[in-house]
């Protein structure tokens, strides 16, 4: 008696979770917690920018931003009343948005017509035009709906999830720069950097993802790249999980923000590494090292840009790292005049083809040991210029003064083309990156992730 009646009960409460689930899941069909999402990158051939496009406000408008990878959020250029939006929502001074945005000013008074990115009592923040180097004073904290992308299980896109209502970003007006270099259609710019309103740390709390993310550049503007928010499996066909492959080191902290908008009390939002050498054909490339760590006011080191086409090292190690290069070079290759912007290019005719592009010296930046090195092949240190000529794809950086009020400077940035075909992979809790060098090397690449329906490019 007493444990058929159990039994009942068991039976009973079983049938209330079920019904429950079944409600649950026809309200929100999509709100099941992801295993990751997954977002197509594109390449746009005259500005060698990567794109995204996000979804936002209502009606739902189709977003195209740049992305800069160590961005402190997303901004949007909405000024002259391009953004409309009836769900847009800005953060009056001293709400917690501001300090979860880490905002530290107030717009008092805005002069022009009420609209997104004009309300008085305000808080803003600086949104950053990277590519030109520029940071506009004027950016409306601001929240809106920012409609779902897709899930992934890793080899393929999933079904949509639910929507971000409250997403944080910067409603960019009264610009002196905007939009100004950017490729044509962008709106803004997508900030993946190590902030709290970041997209990656936003996602990671909308839909309970771990806080890791990773991108893979594609090398063409003719095939879409792929983005993984959440851990892996990153699977390329054929069937590959690169998830498996990569090879880690720590993220270093800059103490010094690096952005333009400077403030030297704040901490970078970029992604740095340790690199502890440069090798050409397994050889050290001789340099001044204390150009490699970061120092107290957050110059040296080596960071990671989306922003920059081609890594930018400082001038006196491209001096060094050109003439290795160019020592390295068989005999029989011979050099040609150089092609803005490169420092060194070369008659490509006897310069042989392999799986991992161009037969040319190979780079190594090596990290926190001998064995630990991110491998720079052919197809990634070498850019086509014309049909015989090939360069090599880094460039120096122009000289310039030390001045207290702007940020400090890089001495290596790791730029687009070196990062192509790549797989690298930002783990946030755990402050480290993971890396596969080329992807070529293994048959794929970042072209090669299954987007099956073209709903989804
Ligand atoms: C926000 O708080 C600061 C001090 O904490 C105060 O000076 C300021 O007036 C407040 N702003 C608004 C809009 O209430
Ligand atoms: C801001 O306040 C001023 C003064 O009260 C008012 O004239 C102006 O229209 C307001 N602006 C907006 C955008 O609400
Ligand atoms: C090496 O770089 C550091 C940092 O810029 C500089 O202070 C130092 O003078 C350099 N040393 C040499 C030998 O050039
Ligand atoms: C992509 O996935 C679809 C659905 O699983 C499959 O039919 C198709 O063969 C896959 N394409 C490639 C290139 O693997």
């Amino acid at each position: 008696m007493a444990s058929s009646s159990i039994h009942s009960l068991l039976l009973f409460c079983s049938l209330l979770l079920s019904i429950h689930m079944i409600l649950s899941s026809q309200a929100k069909p999509s709100s099941l917690k992801p295993q990751a999402l997954v977002l197509p990158i594109a390449k746009d051939a005259s500005t060698l920018q990567y794109i995204i496009t996000i979804k936002q406000g209502t009606p739902p408008v189709t977003l195209k931003l740049t992305v800069d990878l160590g961005g402190q959020f997303l901004w949007v250029d909405c000024d002259e009343g391009q953004y409309i939006s009836s769900t847009y929502k800005p953060a009056y001074c001293n709400a917690t948005q501001c300090s979860i945005a880490n905002s530290k000013e107030c717009n008092w008074e805005c002069f022009f017509p009420k609209r997104p990115g004009c309300n008085n009592r305000t808080c803003i923040l600086f949104p950053d035009n990277t590519v030109i180097g520029s940071a506009d004073n004027n950016g409306e904290v601001g929240q809106d709906i920012l409609w779902g992308p897709h899930s992934t299980d890793g080899s393929h896109p999933g079904p949509k999830v639910s929507n971000i209502p409250n997403f944080i970003f910067a409603c960019s007006s009264n610009t002196f720069y905007g939009v100004l270099g950017l490729a044509n259609g962008v709106k803004g710019m997508a900030g993946l950097g190590r902030t709290r309103i970041a997209i990656p740390t936003q996602f990671a709390s909308a839909y309970k993802l771990p806080r890791k993310f990773a991108i893979c550049l594609p090398s063409s503007a003719r095939s879409y790249g792929v983005v993984f928010f959440g851990d892996g499996p990153y699977v390329l066909a054929p069937k590959i999980d690169v998830y498996k492959s990569l090879t880690f080191t720590k993220l270093i902290l800059n103490p010094v923000n690096t952005g333009n908008a400077f403030d030297p009390d704040e901490p970078s939002a970029e992604y740095f590494i340790n690199v502890k050498s440069i090798k050409v054909n397994e050889k050290i490339v001789s340099l001044n090292t204390s150009l490699l760590a970061i120092d107290q006011n957050g110059y040296g080191g080596t960071k990671i840009s989306t922003v920059n086409p081609y890594t930018v090292l400082e001038s006196t190690i491209y001096k060094a790292f050109v003439d290795a290069f160019v020592k390295e070079m068989p005999g029989h290759i011979k050099r040609v005049a150089s092609v803005e912007p490169f420092g060194a290019c070369f008659d490509s005719t006897h310069i042989g083809i392999t799986r991992v592009g161009p037969a040319v010296p190979s780079i190594a930046f090596v990290l926190q040991s001998e064995g630990v090195y991110w491998r720079v092949s052919g197809a990634n240190s070498m850019v086509q210029v014309s049909k015989d000529v090939l360069c090599l794809g880094f460039v120096g950086a122009e000289q310039r003064q030390r001045y207290s009020f702007e940020s400090p400077t890089t001495s290596i940035v790791i730029g687009g083309h070196q990062l192509e075909d790549n797989l690298l992979q930002f783990d946030l809790a755990n402050k480290r990156l993971g890396f596969s060098s080329s992807l070529l090397s293994r048959e794929t690449s970042c072209a090669n992730f299954n987007f099956t329906s073209t709903a989804v490019i």
